[in-house]
This record gives C-alpha cells, sequence and structure tokens, in this order.
C-alpha cells in the first residue's frame, strides 16, 4: 500500500528524498569504508580465538615508536562478526568506526608490517569482528602510537622481568625484538602464563632465543595442565605462585631484588594486582614518572 502523502508532497519528491536517503547512506557508507587505512597481510592463528595479525598502514607516516608502546585499530559497526562469537544484543553503528588499542609486537626498527597479538572476547565489539578478517582486507589503523609501558625509565644496569598473561605477551616480543642484546651483562627474562600449552603464542621464538642468548630467560606456565593431551613438564599454576617459588634463581644464579632489577606487568588486571602486592612484599615499588619505582604496569582492561 501507498504510504499517505503529507500536503503538497508529490511522489516524485518522495521518491526523490528516498534517492537522496540513498546516496546519503551510499555516501556515508563509502566515507566509513574510506577511513580504512591498512591492509590485513597476515593472520597467523596460534589456537582458535588467539591469533597474529600483520597489517601494513598505507603509508608509514607514524613518528618512530618505542617497543611497549600501543597503536589503535578499528572496523566500521556495519564489519562482519565472526560465526563463533556472541551475537550483539544493539547492532553497533554502521557509520561508525569501533576503535580499541592493541600494544604493537613487531620490533620498533623494522617497517615492513605492524604486528599485534590478538584474543578473541566473544561478546566483545571489536575482536569479533577482527576475527572475521581475511588477508588483504581493510583495516583502521589509528595515526600515532602511544604509551608508556616503554624500558625507557629502566637504567642500562638493571636487569629487566617481563611478567605476563595471555596476549599481555604483545609488548615485550616488541621489546625483545628491538631491544635484547644477546651475551650482554643485562638479563631479561620472560615468564608467560597461559591456559594451555597451545595457547603459549611466541613459544618457538622464545625458545630459539633462550639458547641462543645466555642473558635471557624464557619461563612459560600453564593453569590447566589437565587438559593437556601428552603431559606438561613445565611449571604450572598462576605467574603469583611460580613467582614466589623464586623460578629466576637457578638460571640468573641470584634472585631479582628491586635494587638491581624492574619488572613489567601486563595481562590480566587481578594477576597484575596480585603480583604488585607480592613483589611489594620484597620491597619493589610501582613506578611513577615523579616516585621512580621498580614496578611498571600495563592495564588491558
Ligand atoms: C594499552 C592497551 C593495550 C592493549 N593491548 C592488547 C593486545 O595486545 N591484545 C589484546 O588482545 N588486547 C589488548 N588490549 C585490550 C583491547 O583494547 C580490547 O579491550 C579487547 O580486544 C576487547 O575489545 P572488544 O571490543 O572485543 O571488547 P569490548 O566490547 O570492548 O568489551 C570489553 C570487555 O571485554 C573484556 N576484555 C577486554 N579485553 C579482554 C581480554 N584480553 N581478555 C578478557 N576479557 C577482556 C573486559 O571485561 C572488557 O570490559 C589492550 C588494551 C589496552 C588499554
Ligand atoms: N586461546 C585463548 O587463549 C582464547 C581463545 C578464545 C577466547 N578466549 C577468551 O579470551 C579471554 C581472554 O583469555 P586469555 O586466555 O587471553 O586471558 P585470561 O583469561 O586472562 O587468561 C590467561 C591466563 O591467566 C590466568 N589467570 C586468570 N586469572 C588470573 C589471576 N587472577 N591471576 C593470575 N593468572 C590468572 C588464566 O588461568 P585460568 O583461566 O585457567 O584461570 C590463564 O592461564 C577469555 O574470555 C577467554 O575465554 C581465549
Amino acid at each position: 500500500m501507498m504510504p499517505l502523502l503529507e500536503p503538497g508532497t508529490t511522489r516524485f519528491a518522495l521518491a526523490d528524498r528516498s534517492r537522496t536517503a540513498t546516496r546519503r547512506n551510499e555516501n556515508r557508507g563509502k566515507h566509513v569504508s574510506d577511513a580504512l587505512n591498512a591492509t590485513v597481510m597476515q593472520i597467523v592463528e596460534v589456537s582458535p580465538g588467539l591469533a597474529i595479525f600483520r597489517v601494513v598502514p598505507d603509508e608509514w607516516t607514524f613518528d618512530d615508536f618505542q617497543a611497549g608502546q600501543f597503536g589503535v585499530l578499528g572496523l566500521p559497526g556495519n564489519a562482519d562478526r565472526c560465526a563463533v562469537c556472541d551475537s550483539e544484543d544493539e547492532p553497533a553503528d554502521p557509520e561508525k568506526i569501533i576503535k580499541r588499542a592493541y600494544s604493537i609486537a613487531s620490533s620498533s626498527v623494522t617497517r615492513e608490517f605492524i604486528e599485534f597479538y590478538i584474543v578473541l572476547v566473544p561478546s566483545g565489539r571489536l575482536t569479533p569482528r577482527l576475527f572475521a578478517l581475511k588477508p588483504g582486507e581493510r583495516v583502521w589503523l589509528g595515526p600515532k602510537i602511544r604509551g608508556m609501558f616503554t624500558l625507557e625509565d629502566t637504567p642500562e644496569d638493571r636487569h629487566v622481568v617481563l611478567v605476563s598473561t595471555g596476549t599481555g605477551l604483545a609488548p615485550y616480543m616488541s621489546m625483545l625484538r628491538s631491544q635484547l642484546t644477546c651475551g650482554s651483562r643485562r638479563r631479561f627474562a620472560v615468564l608467560h602464563g597461559a591456559r594451555h600449552s597451545w595457547d603459549l603464542g611466541y613459544r618457538s621464538e622464545l625458545m630459539t632465543l633462550a639458547r641462543m642468548c645466555p642473558n635471557f630467560t624464557y619461563i612459560p606456565t600453564i593453569s590447566r595442565p589437565d587438559e593437556e593431551p601428552v603431559p606438561w613438564a613445565g611449571e604450572s599454576g598462576y605467574i603469583q605462585d611460580l613467582w614466589q617459588r623464586d623460578p629466576l634463581k637457578e638460571g640468573w644464579g641470584f634472585s631479582p631484588t628491586p635494587e638491581g632489577t624492574h619488572v613489567f606487568l601486563c595481562g590480566n588486571p587481578s594477576m597484575v594486582e596480585t603480583m604488585v602486592e607480592v613483589l611489594g612484599e620484597s620491597g619493589f615499588r610501582e613506578h611513577k614518572r615523579r616516585e621512580p619505582g621498580q614496578i611498571h604496569v600495563e592495564r588491558y582492561w
């Protein structure tokens, strides 16, 4: 049935209005996708819902960034969501770009691509859209790279312990790839917690680094060893329990102290809070620009 016309409105005017609205919508849609300024080069699945994304910006207009900093990825609200994720209660605005921060995992000294290590939050706004992407598809990459979670405030003569759960490992991959010097007096260690052995991203690279660099130690721990198909011979339990077992004493020959070591924490917020407390018992203090300390923290959510 034809809609009732307002007085003075012709059918042609209605058709014209609807054409204008369509054009406006097309322009709007076009405008959003025009804003996408980077291409997904490669997606490496670590385990279902956990992946390494390599993204190439159309132009490298960023200032040099420091290892440990984060960029911002985005996709329009009308981008597809992956099949295995939850559906949205409210549809996202198709004309807006959903943006989230992601630590950069790639080295700050190469410009081939920018790498991110991302976990799918099935109920989330952006990650279900990121996990529907295929190589060659377009994303939005924020023009600025930011963050204070870097080695800048750690004096060169202090050792560095990098503690993470899940994708909290990402900024450390950038730090190691950019700033680890094999054989130097400065020691680095990565303590990484994940649910299963197959969720320990970058494990091969870290094992190789540990074999090649006597000043680098890598200790993974898994929280659900009972679910392993092959018995797990490594550490198990939460990272704070691993820390209490003084895991670096054997590899380093001494225990980290606040005088000689800075500790970085990234990942699950409850892990970060617990580790700050546990480290506090040994005299470590959270670092602030005006009140220098030895604990550096990145809060993901
Ligand atoms: C500085 C910074 C760096 C970050 N770097 C990374 C990174 O390298 N890799 C990465 O995967 N994420 C990272 N995040 C988290 C990321 O920005 C998003 O919050 C996350 O991807 C969820 O986005 P979403 O839109 O899918 O979920 P949203 O719709 O925003 O839902 C967010 C909710 O999901 C939960 N949530 C968010 N992140 C997680 C998570 N990792 N695990 C479990 N629950 C979570 C929280 O409850 C949060 O309130 C970082 C965040 C910050 C602030
Ligand atoms: N393969 C994946 O990792 C994967 C894939 C798809 C979706 N997801 C979803 O993505 C979200 C994030 O998963 P994630 O594994 O990256 O991060 P996470 O849930 O923070 O878990 C990372 C590790 O931290 C442990 N952990 C949890 N609470 C802790 C605490 N208070 N202190 C210390 N350690 C703690 C976890 O153990 P426990 O969980 O055993 O307690 C796990 O070993 C979750 O909602 C998850 O369901 C994950």
